[in-house]
């Protein structure tokens, strides 16, 4: 008995293993080249705790003029958004058709592909 329920134990965590590492191949390898996963700045903010954070306040961070004015938290429909085109989200969010983002538009327009990024981003 013990032994079948070390073998299952196992085996949860190799699956569970393997869906991180496909998850870390998906949209977020491209995050990665300016954002850490952490409280860390680099080119971008850390994106530790992004999902439900205040827009433009990271610690630290020398944010755009308008990202630093942002008065939205960053939820489902504000995320799907930014990843497809920031560029145009920050004119959408601030009301403000001149408003830029120091971030180019990553692209991930594709529900499927937001959804497994989004789920990513709320584990951090
Ligand atoms: C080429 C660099 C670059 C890449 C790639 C990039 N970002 Fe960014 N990101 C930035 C920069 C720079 C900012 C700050 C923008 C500003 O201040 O206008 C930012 C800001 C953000 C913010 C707002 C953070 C806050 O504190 O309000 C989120 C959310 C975000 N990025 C998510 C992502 C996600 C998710 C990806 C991957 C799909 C990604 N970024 C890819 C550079 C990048």
């Amino acid at each position: 008995m013990k032994k079948v329920l070390m073998i299952a134990a196992t085996s949860a965590f190799l699956v569970s293993g393997l869906a991180a590492t496909e998850a870390m191949a998906g949209a977020e390898k491209k995050c990665k080249a300016c954002h850490n996963f952490s409280d860390k700045n680099k080119v971008g903010p850390g994106l530790k705790g992004i999902f439900g954070r205040a827009a433009g306040k990271h610690d630290g961070f020398r944010y755009g003029k308008s990202l630093a004015k942002a008065d939205w938290t960053w939820d489902e429909d504000h995320l799907r958004a930014w990843i497809c085109n920031s560029k145009k989200a920050i004119k959408e969010y601030t009301g403000n058709k001149k408003a830029k983002s120091k971030m180019p538009p990553q692209k991930v327009c594709d529900k499927a592909k937001q959804d497994e990024l989004i789920a990513f981003l709320k584990t951090l």
